[in-house]
């Protein structure tokens, strides 16, 4: 047509600018407001990053006490808010509920929802960051007819959401430290991404000025595709499915067919044309988090090392500079944390919801902020008539 730039799947447009998270997909390179993904992942908490992300600086001692308080003051969700699980079947998958539930949230909240307020869009930033951990462990608590586990506010961030995710009230739950690192360092990992398809979809709903909870929501459903967080789930079925190191090469061989529509699960990526240097990090954490739990044996762990090495070695995955993604390995780490491959995805939420929020809040606050409204190229019939036989009188 000449008037619009045609770019399906968005390959080469930028949709915004944004001054929070730099990738280099050519070098594997990821940055956070500057600082490497590597230095982070070493030297800070999750929730540090989170204060980053949203405040473009790190926080000192004092800044950081008065975000954990504040955080920890909002980690309980109304009660009434229980009666939404209620309404699912025990096997809903938990993106399911996500969906609802966290859209749900928007209803809760009108005190604090004028998007042009920064104090309001801070107070909905602190309150996502909070609860939805804890409807993330709900929903597996909901699946499993266990209660619902309350909070504990004198636990941190991470050990506040193992206990509710796989304690239960009869027992005083031990948070091993270094799972609760590990656990910490996945989301640090997730935390954001640029302009991935869930955020992309978070900032496109929230360019009508819809509220956040909502666009988030939004976030949520866009991230349970296979394609984006659902494949760490996706990567634990695959390495059930292969089975046995014997198993591999068929695999490989699927995954190379052009008429096969197998994908290896956990590799690739749209912007990554090197190792990702997430994958990097998780695969560290993958080991600690073995030899912790005396797993080095794993058989799934084991043959997610062979699968790896082998594509590496294999020219088709060469050739087209597929890699393994961040999925690859945090799905083992998850598993060895005792987490169910159905909730990994929502684990990815818990993770990205700060990412989400930090763009959604950087657009707001733009003062040229538009609403989002791409064109097509239309491949359908030109004008013509109604029929004779078809119009009436
Ligand atoms: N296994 C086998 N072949 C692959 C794979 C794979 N995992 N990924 C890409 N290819 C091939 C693909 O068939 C295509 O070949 P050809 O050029 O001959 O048609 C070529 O590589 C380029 O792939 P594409 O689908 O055009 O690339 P994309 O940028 O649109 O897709 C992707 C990126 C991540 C969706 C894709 O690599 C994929 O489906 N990977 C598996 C799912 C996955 O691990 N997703 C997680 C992404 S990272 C974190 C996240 O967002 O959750």
């Amino acid at each position: 047509t000449g008037m619009f730039t045609y770019d399906p799947g968005f390959t080469s447009t930028a949709s915004c600018s944004s001054s929070i998270t730099y990738i280099d997909g050519e070098k594997g390179i990821l940055l956070y407001r500057g600082y490497p993904i590597e230095q982070l992942a070493e030297h800070c908490t999750f929730l540090e990053v989170c204060y980053l992300l949203l405040n473009g600086e790190l926080p000192n001692t004092d800044e950081m006490q008065q975000f954990e308080g504040t955080i920890t003051m909002h980690t309980m969700v109304h009660d009434q808010l229980t009666n939404f699980f209620k309404g699912f079947r025990r096997d809903a998958h938990p993106m399911a509920i996500m969906v609802a539930v966290v859209g749900a949230l928007s209803a809760f909240y009108h005190d604090a929802l004028d998007i042009k307020s920064k104090r309001d869009r801070d107070i909905s930033a602190i309150r996502l960051i909070a609860k939805v951990p804890t409807i993330v462990a709900m929903c597996h608590k909901y699946s499993t007819g266990l209660p619902f586990m309350y909070p504990q506010n004198k636990l941190s961030y991470v050990e506040n959401f193992m206990r509710m995710m796989l304690g239960t009230p009869c027992d005083d739950f031990e948070p091993n430290p270094v799972l609760v690192k590990a656990l910490d360092r996945i989301l640090i990992l997730h935390a954001d991404h640029e302009q991935n398809a869930s955020t992309s979809t978070v900032r496109l709903a929230g360019s009508s000025g819809a509220n956040p909870y909502a666009c988030i929501t939004a976030g949520i459903a866009c991230l349970w595709g296979a394609a984006h967080g659902g494949a760490n789930e996706a990567v634990l079925n695959m390495l059930e499915e292969i089975g046995d190191v014997s198993n591999i090469d068929k695999y490989i061989n699927k995954a190379k067919d052009k008429n096969d529509p197998f994908r290896l699960m956990g590799f690739g990526h749209r912007v990554y044309k090197n190792y990702d240097p997430r994958a990097k990090l998780m695969r560290e954490t993958c080991h600690e988090v073995l030899t912790e739990l005396g797993l080095h044996d794993d058989k799934i762990f084991k043959l997610a090392l062979e699968l790896e090495r082998i594509a590496l070695e294999d020219e088709y995955f060469i050739e087209k500079k597929l890699y393994p993604n961040v999925d690859y390995y945090s799905g083992i780490v998850l598993h060895a944390l005792g987490i169910p491959s159905n909730m990994f995805t929502a684990m990815f939420a818990m993770g990205r919801t700060v990412g989400w929020i930090a763009n959604w809040d950087e657009m707001i606050a733009d003062p040229d902020q538009k609403i989002g409204r791409p064109r097509q190229l239309y491949t359908g019939i030109t004008r013509r008539d109604v029929p004779q036989h078809i119009k009436k009188g």
